[in-house]
């Protein structure tokens, strides 16, 4: 098995987008939500590469990937994962699996690349563009970045995102994620938010993507809750849903275990 390393890739727009790859056989990429890097899927990456390619990149400004131009926008973020695809699995096609702005992300590489997908994940995420209140929220952050840091949102949004069971029992797993939030500088957590902010709605096409389609979320998430995610999923012509245990919107760390056995088997059956 390949150890874990970070390449970079340049993109187009002068960004460079920081890779961390590990493992070889069958390529699957893992695209990482907001405000995170990498190290959300840091227990995918060390139990999948054992079978796997896993190329996880980081999204503009966050981690260590450049932010380029001020402003970008999910397609934007779908065409980096482009081309890290092309750099690392050349002519394969890759199970690409995102979580929330990930999912966001995947939902545009579908749109725009779906001859290169063999599977597609999509976790703790929707196909839906934002309400006008939650378009005002994010356009509310922004400002409260730009005036007051980074650290004014962490503590607000951390219980949005791991379960009472997890900031409870897992504090290794609370301060790897608060630890994350903090280095994102304001400039990204704008950029981000107003690209989330100007999302288009997928819901028209969800009886369209008709290819193997893993859709997960955790019992305990606000952002992503299990009914509405059924709902959706449900629209999907192949799709499986699973709702994962005590798990909250980043199950990939507070749950790693089935995590990891969805995604192993999801992936090594869309590349048989
Ligand atoms: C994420 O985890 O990526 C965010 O919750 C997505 C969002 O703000 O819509």
């Amino acid at each position: 098995m390949t150890a874990p390393h970070r390449i970079s890739v340049f993109g187009r727009q002068g960004n460079e987008i920081s890779v961390i790859v590990a493992g070889s056989g069958p390529p699957l990429m893992l695209v990482h939500g907001f405000p995170l890097d990498h190290r959300l899927w840091l227990p995918q990456i060390e139990s999948l590469a054992a079978d796997f390619q896993v190329l996880a990149p980081e999204m503009r400004g966050f981690g260590r990937t450049t932010l380029g131009p001020e402003t970008f926008s999910l397609a934007d973020l779908a065409d980096d994962c482009e081309l890290v695809r092309q750099h690392f699995a050349r002519d394969r096609r890759i199970v690409l699996c995102g979580l929330s702005m990930g999912g966001y992300v995947a939902f545009e590489y579908w749109s725009k690349y779906r001859d290169r997908l063999c599977g597609l994940g999509l976790a703790s995420t929707k196909p839906d563009e934002d309400t006008s209140e939650a378009r005002a929220a994010r356009l509310e952050m922004e400002t409260v970045v730009k005036e007051q840091g980074t650290a004014a949102v962490v503590e607000p949004m951390l219980s949005k995102l791991l379960s009472p069971h997890t900031m409870a029992n897992q504090p290794q797993v609370v301060e790897l994620v608060r630890a994350m939030m903090h280095v994102v500088p304001p400039a990204t957590i704008a950029a981000a938010q107003r690209a989330m902010a100007e999302r288009r709605s997928f819901t028209a096409q969800l009886s369209e993507i008709d290819c193997p389609t893993l859709v997960w979320t955790g019992s305990d998430d606000p952002l992503a809750p299990p009914d509405r995610t059924r709902i959706w999923a449900a629209r999907l012509p192949r799709a499986s849903c699973e709702i994962i245990d005590r798990a909250g919107h980043l199950s990939p760390l507070e749950t790693p275990s089935p995590i990891n056995r969805l995604l192993h088997h999801f992936t090594a059956a869309c590349h048989a």
